[in-house]
């Protein structure tokens, strides 16, 4: 297994273990289950729950025109906004509606900007990622992790530790999502979700050709799929943003059609999120 570096901001470097993260308790009544797991049982002692059904991608499907490691492309930091702010106020609404201040959050894929709303104060934010300058400078994050998800898809994170998992405009990336979306049933506590949202926009070299080749509703259905290949998410639920012509109010004009031309304003960003939970959805007092 690769090594996992951690850092945190405030305190010793250290794996967070699940007694760390029982400090607060959620008050929550259950209404559906997918599964035979009780949400009470121990989550180790269950049987097949988080086991990998089957494969999702063909080998070519998980290629990538550069095959040199992921640590080499993101060596260097980049301090950018990856998607336009009408995709992120999307998406900090649906983090509004779906996660609570009590909660312990993994980022997921992350970088320096967080999309969760301002307002919020989290239990715990623990933000993963391939470039540690960028997370360095994430000032959600209470601790962050660097580890390559193609070269090894366990964390050292003790199961059932996180109420919710976030990867955001990056799932295009994961060479072996079905081993990922396995390890995020593992660490997240039953009752706990996992929200991937994405757009069109890509690192094109870095993201594996299934994707690369497919299109929007594709690309959607390998998401659903990759929750669906692991035993014991909740049925996907899919939200979709597409961009109204208020969106792009200015952008058909001349001036606008040019700047399109050479890149200098981008049309608005669709917004997709697909989000499952861990057993079963809670619902809240
Ligand atoms: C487009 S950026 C998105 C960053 C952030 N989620 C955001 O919303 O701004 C893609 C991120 O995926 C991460 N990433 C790419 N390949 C990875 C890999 N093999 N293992 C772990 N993280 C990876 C990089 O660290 C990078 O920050």
């Amino acid at each position: 297994m690769a090594p996992t570096s951690y850092t945190k901001f405030h305190t010793n470097l250290q794996p967070i273990s699940s007694s760390l993260l029982k400090a607060k308790t959620t008050s929550l009544t259950i209404i559906a289950s997918t599964s035979n797991e009780s949400p009470h049982l121990n989550p180790q002692q269950s049987s097949a729950a988080g086991k990998m059904k089957r494969l999702v991608l063909s080998p070519e499907g998980r290629t990538k025109f550069n095959a040199l490691p992921d640590r080499d492309f993101y060596a260097y930091p980049r301090l950018v906004k990856h998607v336009d702010d009408g995709f992120i106020s999307t998406l900090t609404n649906l983090y509004r509606q779906r996660l609570r201040p009590e909660m312990h959050i993994l980022d997921l894929m992350s970088s320096w900007v967080s999309h969760l709303p301002d307002e919020v104060n989290y239990t715990r934010v623990v933000g993963h990622g391939l470039n540690a300058q960028e997370l360095a400078k994430n000032p959600r994050l209470d601790y962050f992790v660097v580890k390559d998800l193609n070269e090894d898809q366990r964390f050292e994170f003790e199961s059932c530790c996180f109420d919710a998992v976030l990867c955001t405009v990056s799932i295009q990336y994961l060479q072996q999502p079905e081993q990922v979306f396995a390890e995020v049933f593992r660490i997240l506590k039953p009752g706990g979700l996992f929200i991937v949202s994405f757009s069109n926009r890509l690192f094109y070299e870095k993201a594996i050709s299934a994707w690369r080749e497919g299109t929007a509703y594709s690309r959607v259905q390998f998401v659903v799929q990759y929750f669906q290949c692991v035993e014991g998410f909740t049925e996907p639920e899919v939200v979709r943003r597409l961009p109204s012509e208020d969106d792009n109010k200015g952008s058909d004009s001349p001036v606008g059609w040019i700047m399109r031309l050479f890149g200098l304003m981008a049309g608005s960003d669709p917004f997709y999120a697909v989000i499952a939970y861990r057993n079963f959805k809670p619902v809240y007092d």
